[in-house]
């Protein structure tokens, strides 16, 4: 399978509407990443956006001509929305919202915005004072009950100085919900747990062992699984990463037995389990109720924790149970191994000492190792890996 093949956004025409917002220059960035996706990039440009950043910087970032005026190309209003898949504005001013949501037409954005009959998704920039204002809100209000997509604002300070709600969402917010508007639904009404991250097993209350798992594997799993519409329970150990947005449930564990505990707790209600954490194999059989002094001679006697997995793998009625088998060298053997021996339906195999497939990085080289067939894939994006995996696992749910 070619490496772009699973690039979400591959073969979609986006129309990206920037208005005049400080925020005005995140666009370039916004350009680069949709494209790095797969997607081609147009951009309409409002006259107060020039203030904020040139037409050359997005026609040279999206490559291709931008927008702005309603009577240069007298039908662009419609031949631009009639080609679009999605229309994305970004930054969106409270006047480009409140146009919007009143059918005001008045230059190009606006009319294309109004004569677009796909999904819109807007990402509202502006001072807390404007975002707060009831009539903006009211507007808001409208424009989501119509099913405009709203990503963000989040809170932090602002371009006035000021600390509050209004600032832009992150590009990374804004290219999930375009992903998840053009995703197709599968997954609805599905329940999926999805672990991620190592477990902690202390020793003392300030030391502790763990492993290498940052969780990113996992926290791109659950992202897939949002976009394609599933109710997404995320257990997860430690980890730095930001926790998609649009969860049922995120629960935050430390050990491998609290691991086990939240799995089970949601387990009846769920479709499929997929175990993309590292949980530690071994714990201190005792825990120091305070610091251990270095004078103290160390001799630990580990125990093992629970095998979660396999504890799933051995229930009469289970959910479908997909597994991880992060291996140092080429053995897959291991891995069939693993998938028989915890009575998984499925387990994802990767070498973690091969290169770009490690902890830690964005790119992983999986195989899907089945029952009755096994799919190697090329080395791609932990993103585009938690997309052919899903592609499967929806396949299978769809059955049940
Ligand atoms: N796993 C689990 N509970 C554990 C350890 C692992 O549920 N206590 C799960 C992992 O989440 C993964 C799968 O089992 O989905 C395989 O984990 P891996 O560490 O590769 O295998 P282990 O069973 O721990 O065996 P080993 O470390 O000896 O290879």
């Amino acid at each position: 399978m070619a490496k772009d093949k699973k690039k979400v956004l591959k073969n979609n025409n986006i129309l990206l509407g920037v208005t005049g917002g400080v925020a005005a220059y995140k666009s370039v960035d916004l350009i680069r990443r949709l494209k790095d996706e797969g997607a081609s990039v147009t951009v309409i440009m409002t006259d107060a956006s020039k203030n904020f950043i040139t037409p050359l910087s997005l026609e040279i970032a999206s490559g291709n001509k931008v927008y702005s005026s309603l009577f240069e190309d007298p039908m662009s209003h419609i031949a631009l929305s009639r080609n679009a898949d999605l229309m994305v504005i970004a930054p969106a001013t409270a006047n480009i919202i409140g146009k919007f949501a009143n059918g005001i037409a008045d230059d190009l954005l606006s009319t294309c915005i109004l004569s677009f009959k796909g999904k819109v998704v807007i990402a509202p920039a502006m001072n807390w004072r404007m975002y707060e204002n009831p009539i903006f809100q009211e507007n808001l209000k409208r424009l989501i009950s119509h099913g405009v997509i709203q990503v963000g604002p989040d809170k932090g300070s602002l371009a006035c100085g000021e600390e509050g709600i209004g600032r832009m969402a992150d590009i990374s917010e804004v290219i999930e919900a375009i992903k998840s508007a053009l995703s197709n639904k599968d997954l609805s009404k599905k329940k999926v747990i999805i672990t991620a991250g190592p477990t902690r097993e202390y020793l003392d209350p300030v030391r502790f062992i763990s492993n290498r798992s940052s969780g990113k594997m996992g926290y791109a799993v659950a992202r897939a699984c949002l976009r394609r519409g599933a109710d997404v329970i995320l257990i997860s150990g430690p980890s730095s990463l930001q926790s998609p947005q649009g969860l049922k449930s995120f629960v935050k564990v430390e050990t491998a037995q609290e691991m086990r505990d939240a799995v089970f707790k949601y387990l009846p209600e769920a479709d499929a389990v997929i175990m993309a954490a590292a949980p530690a194999d071994f714990s201190p059989g005792k825990k120091e109720k305070t610091k251990m002094d270095k004078s103290e001679k160390l001799l630990v006697k580990f125990k093992n924790t629970p095998d979660i997995l396999s504890g799933i793998g051995r229930l009469k009625r289970r959910p479908f149970l997909i597994g991880f088998a992060a291996e140092t060298g080429d053995r897959l053997d291991k891995a069939r191994k693993k998938l028989i021996q915890k009575n998984a339906d499925m387990i994802v195999f990767n070498n973690v000492s091969s290169a770009g497939s490690g902890f830690d990085v964005d790119t992983n080289k999986i195989t899907l190792i089945e029952r009755d067939r096994e799919t190697p894939f090329p080395l791609m994006s932990k993103d585009e890996a938690a997309e052919v995996l899903l592609e499967v696992i929806a396949k299978y749910l769809r059955k049940r």
